[in-house]
């Protein structure tokens, strides 16, 4: 592009990690959304107004009404692996790509949601409030008991790239490695040695279980009472993936009647959790703020790739992280060709 030529608009929702932010800096013209949270929904929608592309993270809601206020919005970037937060159906339709960043976070968030099933089962969020509270008063047989990680068996359900790498994981801990997904990954289950059961075995067998699929209307609320009654009371429940996959009442009623043993949350419904939220009141659930994917490194490749899309959209090629191809043709018809 000659220096001449007028940069394409872009916002920003939040600032990213600074090579991302120069990265855009050289070819667009940027509006950086410098504040902690997020730019609330008036403001988002005064601001992709006048833009050809956007960079969402998952907290800003990307539905019909903010497209429709956007007639140039040419690419939609998601800060994330995930999606949900943005209506693709409709971003299809009216010819804008929408991309994300899969790929760049699967081993940090693997790394999370295995030391979420390890504190969460020995205990070590709570063990330390014990120590600060200035309970600890001698070496006790019986203090803390938890159960045990090596060993065990790990249901697995969703078992796309986190979901095997949390596999790899278990592995080097001798656990037993279960899966369901609603499609077979016969490939999988011969290069990780994981075993395919139904989700009714899958809930009964697991010592732990951990999810690792998408939130759509059929995985909203997969996990409810029902579900929470069929797993073994010793059993540790980990959600690195949405909250919304999960009722956390019904969570919160299965930890407070021993229903199952611990928790590890990393999502939760809503984001973020009020202060008064039951949940909070259970020594047995050790909650994060939504950081599996939080590394230096993981995040900095994110917003890089987020970028890179970002720019790409923008500048009329197709990003490489498109997850709706199909709009190319809804693309080409809208400039008439
Ligand atoms: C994602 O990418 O979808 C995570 O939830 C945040 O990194």
């Amino acid at each position: 592009m000659t220096s001449s030529m007028p940069k394409p608009k872009v916002f920003v929702t939040r600032l990213l990690p600074k090579v991302a932010m120069q990265r855009i800096e050289q070819s667009c013209e940027v509006e950086f959304w410098e504040k902690e949270l997020p730019p609330p929904r008036k403001v988002l929608i005064e601001k992709v107004r006048g833009a050809e592309g956007l960079l969402s993270l998952l907290t800003d809601e990307v539905d019909a009404h903010l497209m429709d206020e956007a007639p140039h919005l040419k690419v939609v970037s998601n800060y994330a692996v995930g999606f949900d937060n943005v209506d693709v159906p409709e971003a299809t339709k009216r010819g804008i790509m929408v991309t994300n960043t899969p790929g760049v976070l699967t081993e940090t968030t693997a790394d999370l949601a295995f030391a979420l099933m390890m504190s969460a089962s020995r205990r070590v969020p709570e063990g330390d409030r014990y120590v600060r509270a200035g309970r600890w008063k001698t070496w006790g047989p019986m203090l803390l008991l938890g159960q045990d990680v090596h060993d065990a068996t790990l249901g697995i359900v969703g078992m796309g790239r986190i979901g095997a790498a949390l596999a790899r994981r278990a592995h080097g801990f001798g656990m037993e490695v279960l899966y369901y997904d609603i499609v077979r990954q016969k490939g999988v289950e011969e290069e990780l040695n994981v075993a395919y059961v139904s989700f009714e075995k899958l809930l009964k067998d697991s010592d732990f279980i951990s999810v690792h699929v998408n939130l759509t209307p059929e995985t909203f609320h997969l996990f409810g009472e029902k579900e929470f009654r069929k797993m073994k009371n010793t059993c540790t429940f980990v959600n690195t993936a949405r909250g919304p996959i999960v009722d956390n009442i019904a969570l919160y009623h299965a930890l407070r009647n021993n229903l199952i043993a611990g928790a590890g949350l990393d999502v939760t419904e809503p984001e973020p959790l009020p202060s008064d939220h039951p949940l909070l009141a259970l020594e047995s659930v050790v909650i994060t703020p939504h950081i599996a994917s939080a590394s230096v490194a993981t995040r900095t490749k994110m917003a890089l790739m987020a970028a890179a899309n970002l720019v790409d959209g923008v500048h009329g090629k197709v990003p490489t992280n498109l997850v709706n191809p199909e709009v190319q043709n809804a693309f080409r018809e809208r400039k008439g060709h």
